[in-house]
């Protein structure tokens, strides 16, 4: 890869004049472009400063991922952190706010201008470098909610090195799956997190990982928080990578300050700029792939169109580095428009209370606010007549966007009634880097319906196809949604190491089309209505998880004979995972500690994120004649739903147990 880069220099550094926005209705913009994908994406793309103007837009061949065949803006050369950060400064805004970040585990407060997160950027870049971290390099960075996150992302960017951020809540062994997997040189840490009943030790967890691993990683930096105990020099001498190279670790502060500051590496368009680990229908997670220049051009026309931001204005997306919607929406999106944004540590409740978020608002003079639903439901449960809202001044708020889950009508409604300004339900993935449905209130507010994710964004052409893969799009007909290649700028172009598994994930199902392995339906005004997965990905909290890797950790218990993990309802989080398991012949353990033992296990090697406490143990689980486990009729069953038992059922007897724990009389 490295030989298409320059070595680092600086772009045309004049303001550049940008292309006007598109104007005229949502519905001539849709138009424009699917009718001339070209066109329309390539004026978008004025609005973003590349050292090589691309001159096409289209990808020639979307089914060859990350190839120049299967590219937007191919030719196209730019710079990441030139693009959220130097040209905001070269045209005179150095001094506006850029990271406000706000932890209410803490207390503490800061906001850093343009100015001051370039010249952070810079140094952490030059820190990097001087530990050898160059184009298409990865570094792992496994921080919590702190301006350092932020700092390391657009570092890397800037050095063309790939970041892999990873979410603070997983266990030691999901971080080694990804150390593998992405084979970093360096990871990016502090001593640690702070959730509201722990503190989390980072240190521990990364040594572990790295023990686990095969060892690849050469160099942990360190960022020290004072409210942590972790102490690097415990691991100076002690670390080793796959049980031979010592691992340095080294102090944040000492690297940046003593770096020379790193200008920005020429990249192509193509040329990845971070991968992100999710949940796929097996244990291994997914490695999603973003490129450069076709995320830089999306996220700007999302921005301004979806949610009405430009550079004088404040997001507060409450959400984690760690998710695709912390990538998009706390740190590219936001600064690739010039605006601030706030980067918050603490939960929606209990830190201190429900009226946190109002307070970041009234705070910050924050103008849009986005979060998950669940975050919503959390708050309507402490606080139901929103009287902590009329406590603060939150005059500054037009919009909430919501989204990482279904958003049920009853919390929709509420919102609506009691926060007075519009409540936006948008859906996408952690693929699609984007959304693929929203309202585009930035160049027009459309009527929000209850339960729909509105209508789709332009360049994605969502279908309903039936399970044989014919399109049956019609109001009101049901099917599983993929959306007709090729895909637009921004969205993944592969999977980390495996370009099968791109293809067999993804375009395999339906030829023709991106498989986004959920299901719905349209209505009669093109509105989408996404009911929920059609795979074994379930969605707690906002957070995706896989059934199959739950299921295969409690299978490594010597007492469990057979299990199931599945998503269950949950009033407050969505869904949550819960494991139906039979034990071995002979087994040493009685139901209720087993059940304490595999609780603790997924926490082990899952992570607390997990949130997994569902245990049940069975004699038998119900099964077709073939040996399938009837997982949608045991789900059926708890969730209070109608059962359908299908006439393939081995035997009919085993789900009497089944209807009895869920407090229901059998159905035969
Ligand atoms: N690092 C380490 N541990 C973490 C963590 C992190 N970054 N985030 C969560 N955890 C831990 C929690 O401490 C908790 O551990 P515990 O079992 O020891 O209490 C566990 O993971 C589950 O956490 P969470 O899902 O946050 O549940 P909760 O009961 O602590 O809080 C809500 C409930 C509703 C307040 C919380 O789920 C929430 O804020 N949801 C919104 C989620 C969201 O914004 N998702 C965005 C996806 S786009
Ligand atoms: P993630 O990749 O973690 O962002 O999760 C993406 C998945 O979350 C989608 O495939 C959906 O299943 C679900 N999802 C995201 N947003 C919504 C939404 N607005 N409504 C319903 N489901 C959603």
């Amino acid at each position: 890869m490295s030989d298409a880069h320059s070595p680092a220099r600086t772009p045309p550094r004049e303001p550049i004049p940008r292309a006007p926005h598109q104007s005229g209705s949502f519905a001539e913009i849709q138009a424009h472009a699917t009718s001339a994908p070209d066109e329309f994406w390539l004026h978008q793309a004025e609005r973003i400063d590349w050292f090589t103007p691309p001159t096409c837009a289209t990808p020639v061949q979307a089914t060859e991922p990350g190839t120049d065949r299967g590219s937007w803006f191919a030719d196209g050369t730019l710079n990441m952190s030139v693009n959220t950060l130097d040209r905001h400064v070269a045209a005179g805004r150095g001094d506006q706010p850029a990271l406000i970040s706000d932890s209410a585990m803490t207390g503490e407060q800061s906001v850093l201008s343009y100015a001051q997160l370039l010249e952070r950027v810079r140094n952490f870049a030059g820190g990097l470098h001087e530990l050898g971290v160059g184009v298409g390099d990865r570094v792992l960075i496994y921080l919590p909610m702190i301006p350092e996150a932020v700092v390391a992302m657009l570092a890397c960017a800037r050095i063309g090195a790939i970041h892999s951020v990873v979410f603070g809540g997983f266990a030691a062994s999901e971080l080694a799956v990804r150390i593998n997997d992405a084979t970093p040189s360096v990871i990016v840490t502090a001593t640690g997190g702070l959730e509201p009943s722990r503190a989390v030790e980072y240190l521990p967890i990364l040594h572990q990982a790295i023990a686990l691993s095969t060892g690849s990683v050469r160099n942990v930096v360190v960022k020290d928080r004072p409210q942590l105990d972790g102490d690097i020099t415990e691991y100076a001498n002690g670390a080793t990578a796959g049980g031979s190279v010592d691992v340095t670790w080294r102090d944040w502060e000492q690297l940046e300050s003593a770096a020379l500051p790193a200008d920005a590496v020429e990249m192509r368009a193509q040329d990845p700029l971070y991968i992100l680990y999710t949940s796929g229908t097996t244990g291994s997670p997914k490695g999603v792939v973003r490129d450069t220049g076709g995320y830089a051009v999306a996220l700007e026309w999302a921005m301004s169109h979806i949610y009405g931001i430009d550079n004088q204005d404040t997001i507060f997306t409450a959400s984690d580095v760690g998710w695709v919607v912390g990538h998009s929406f706390i740190v590219y999106g936001p600064l690739i428009a010039g605006a601030a944004t706030v980067l918050y540590e603490g939960k929606p409740v209990g830190t201190p209370d429900a009226g946190t978020f109002w307070r970041l608002i009234e705070d910050y003079k924050v103008d849009v606010l986005y979060t998950a639903p669940t975050a919503l439901r959390a708050i309507r449960r402490e606080d139901p007549t929103l009287e902590e809202l009329g406590k603060y001044d939150t005059s500054s708020l037009k919009a909430v966007y919501l989204a990482g889950e279904r958003l049920d009508t009853e919390t929709w409604h509420w919102a609506n009634n009691g926060i007075h300004v519009p409540i936006i339900d948008h859906w996408w993935q952690t693929e699609t880097g984007w959304p693929i449905c929203a309202n585009p209130r930035g160049v027009q507010q459309l009527p929000s319906k209850a339960g729909s994710t509105g209508v789709p964004m332009p360049g994605f052409l969502p279908r309903i196809l039936d399970r044989e893969g014919n399109d049956v799009t019609q109001p009101g007909t049901e099917g599983n949604i993929a959306i007709q290649l090729p895909l637009p700028p921004g969205t993944l172009i592969g999977l980390w190491g495996s370009t099968e598994r791109f293809v067999s994930s993804y375009l395999a199902e339906f030829p023709g089309y991106y498989a986004t392995g959920d299901a719905g339906y349209f209505d009669d005004d093109g509105y989408l209505f996404v009911m929920g997965r059609t795979d074994d990905v379930i969605n707690v909290a906002g957070h995706r998880l896989s059934t199959g890797s739950l299921e295969e950790v409690l299978s490594q218990h010597p007492d469990v004979a057979e299990c199931a993990v599945l998503g269950l309802h949950d009033e407050l989080k969505g869904q949550r995972a819960a494991g139906f398991i039979t034990m071995k012949h002979g087994h040493t353990r009685s139901e209720s500690d087993l059940a304490i033992e595999l609780v603790a296990l997924v926490r082990e090697v899952i992570g607390p994120v997990a949130a997994f406490r569902d245990v049940m143990v069975v004699e038998r689980l119900p099964k077709t004649r073939s040996g399938k486990i009837l997982r949608k009729t045991i789900r059926q069953i708890f969730d209070g739903e109608e059962v359908r038992i299908p006439p393939t059922i081995e035997d009919i007897t085993v789900l009497d147990p089944l209807f009895v724990a869920a407090g229901r009389t059998p159905v035969r």
